[in-house]
């Protein structure tokens, strides 16, 4: 199949978005827990975690532009600047995906979805006590994208809790054996299955490919 820019502007709204929403491959599978300066708890499934940098230690994550709709957890880092991202685990897929229905702001997803909130080192942002590998981060900053509308929300770590089996000597953390998953578009789950590790590559010490 092949698409031009024509076909895909002219592809029927749902399909063109799970195409999109497909195509830039497997994304990280995590949840983001913030609380509101009252009290409430809040929870959000967020595929678009990525790294920005390990000295500061910062990830970041896109939010959609917000339209009619309220988006609590923006609404409760830009409030208090505290929000844990949790990585999902096979056992809970169901639960973490119902997190992005459109629950009211005085419903915590936690009780709604069957998670459970933890505290840690009395963090203010609610854990995931069902993950195994999870992080408190204080906001650093919100880059608006203005091509898209959306919003990138920057974070430094302050808290990082992971299992010790899943770390080597050399601090590569095998996914697989943390039980994390892997999300493709909107509602399709991986499992996470190591195939190979690699040295840092060096032009020198390429494997000759041609032979
Ligand atoms: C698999 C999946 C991945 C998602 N990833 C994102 C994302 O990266 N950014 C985003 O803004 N919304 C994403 N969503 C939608 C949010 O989960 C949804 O809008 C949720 O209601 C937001 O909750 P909140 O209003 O409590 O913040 C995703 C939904 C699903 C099902």
């Amino acid at each position: 199949m092949y698409l031009s820019k024509a076909d895909i502007e002219n592809t029927e709204r749902i399909q063109r978005l799970n195409i999109i929403n497909s195509i830039s491959g497997i994304k990280p599978g995590n949840l983001i827990g913030t609380r509101s300066n009252e009290g409430q708890a809040n929870l959000a499934i967020i595929s678009s975690v990525i790294h920005l940098g390990s000295n500061p230690a910062y990830l970041g994550f896109i939010v959609r532009p917000s339209g009619d709709v309220r988006r609590h957890t923006q609404e409760n880092i830009t409030e208090n600047g505290w929000f844990t991202i949790n990585h999902i685990r096979t056992e809970f897929i169901e639960n973490a995906h119902y997190t992005s229905a459109k629950f009211d702001h005085n419903v915590s997803e936690f009780d709604s979805c069957g998670l459970t909130e933890e505290t840690i080192n009395d963090f203010h942002a609610p854990f995931v006590k069902e993950s195994v590998l999870k992080m408190g981060l204080r906001h650093v900053e919100s880059v608006p994208i203005k091509s898209s509308g959306t919003t990138m929300i920057v974070g430094q770590i302050e808290h990082l809790v992971m299992p010790d089996h899943a770390m080597n000597k050399d601090g590569y953390i095998d996914l697989g054996l943390a039980d994390g998953v892997g999300i493709s578009g909107l509602n399709s789950y991986y499992k996470l299955e190591k195939l190979a590790d690699f040295p840092y590559a060096r032009v020198s010490e390429k494997p000759d490919f041609d032979q």
